[in-house]
Parts: C-alpha cells; sequence; structure tokens
C-alpha cells in the first residue's frame, strides 16, 4: 500500500477545482493527503480547507515589493509541509527561480484552454474572441515561461452558440477538476 501522495494546493480564486480533489479524496477515488492550502490573497477558497481544519497561509505580494523576496518565502511556506507535488489550481501568480529550483518537475498547473493556444490570465475570454469552436483545458508541469511548461494531459471542450465567458468557463471547470484528478492519481503510481 503506497502511502497517499502529498500535496500542497495553491489558489487564488473561488477553490471550485480545490474542491473537487477534497471530494475525490474524500470519496477514496485519490488517494492523496491536501497538507495545506496556499493562496496569494484572501481567496474565497480558503475557507473550504479551514472549515475542514487544514492549514492555510497567504502570501500576499505587495505593489512594488521584491518579487524574489515573495517568491522565496512562498516555497519556505510550501517546502514546511513536505509535499510531493505542488499543485497550482487557479494560483494566478508567476512564480520564480527560486521555486522552481526547489520544486520544478513537480509543480503542475491547470489551465482553462488547449495549450500553447491561449495563454495567460485570460484564456476563456480569448477563445471567445477569437471564435473559436472548439478549446478545453490542459494540465501541465510548470516552468519559467507563461504557461509554456511539458503539456501532461488535455482534454476539449466544444464552445456552444451563446456561450459566454462565465458559461464557458464553467464548464471548462468541470472537465478541469476531472483531468487534475486523473493527473494526480497517476502521478502517484
Ligand atoms: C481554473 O479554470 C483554472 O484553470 C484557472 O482559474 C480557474 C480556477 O477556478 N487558472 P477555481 O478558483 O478553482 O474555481
Amino acid at each position: 500500500m503506497l502511502r497517499p501522495t502529498r500535496l500542497v494546493v495553491l489558489i487564488s480564486g473561488q477553490g471550485s477545482l480545490l474542491a473537487a480533489l477534497l471530494e475525490a479524496i474524500e470519496a477514496g477515488q485519490l488517494e492523496a493527503q491536501v497538507l495545506a492550502v496556499g493562496a496569494d490573497r484572501a481567496a474565497a477558497g480558503l475557507a473550504r480547507p479551514k472549515a475542514q481544519g487544514i492549514p492555510t497561509f497567504v502570501q500576499r505580494l505587495p505593489t512594488g515589493a521584491d518579487r524574489s523576496v515573495w517568491d522565496q518565502a512562498l516555497a519556505d511556506q510550501v517546502a514546511a509541509y513536505q509535499p510531493d507535488l505542488v499543485v497550482s489550481a487557479g494560483f494566478m501568480k508567476l512564480v520564480g527561480k527560486g521555486f522552481l529550483d526547489r520544486f520544478g518537475g513537480r509543480f503542475i498547473n491547470t489551465h482553462p484552454a488547449l495549450l500553447p493556444s491561449f495563454p495567460g490570465a485570460h484564456a476563456v475570454r480569448d477563445a471567445l474572441a477569437a471564435g473559436v469552436k472548439v478549446t478545453g483545458c490542459t494540465v501541465f508541469q510548470v516552468d519559467q515561461g507563461v504557461d509554456t511548461g511539458p503539456i501532461i494531459a488535455q482534454e476539449p471542450v466544444l464552445v456552444a452558440a451563446g456561450d459566454d465567458e462565465d458559461s464557458l468557463h464553467e464548464r471548462i471547470k468541470q472537465v478541469e477538476r476531472r483531468l487534475l484528478v486523473r493527473v494526480i492519481k497517476e502521478w502517484s503510481k
């Protein structure tokens, strides 16, 4: 019996992807343990781990602050939990060399587009603006670029007539939740 995969999850928003991971673990579908949840802001998604007694931390990056100091502090916070894998589930900050020196190769992110198409913070909006009929989501290993790391898994999502950013993003998130669980499950093998 392999021990559960030790995870630290980083978020910035609602935390619906984090919630999906916690639900998969609770349902016995994922042999993993969320050791802590970190954010770069007072993210709404921190409420659930707090309610479950999971340690949380916020590492803010004040405007004009030294980014490398922030990056090292974030890496220190994560390292304290000795994770096997760090998961960005909607974490909206780019980490730097310090963080990647310590967690590169075991830091994955999920993106709501079929990379390399539509990288960056507005992937769903950009896909709609481009008029694509098919978009999707990507789970990849974070590297020093913006959404440029080695792709691990992807799934397509059809754009429906009348989709706006919210409706399309919600449908993509439904696929992301499944894809992220599958990637972490395969990671643990
Ligand atoms: C996800 O679509 C993720 O790919 C993107 O932000 C969204 C996070 O959603 N970077 P949530 O905060 O987990 O609900």
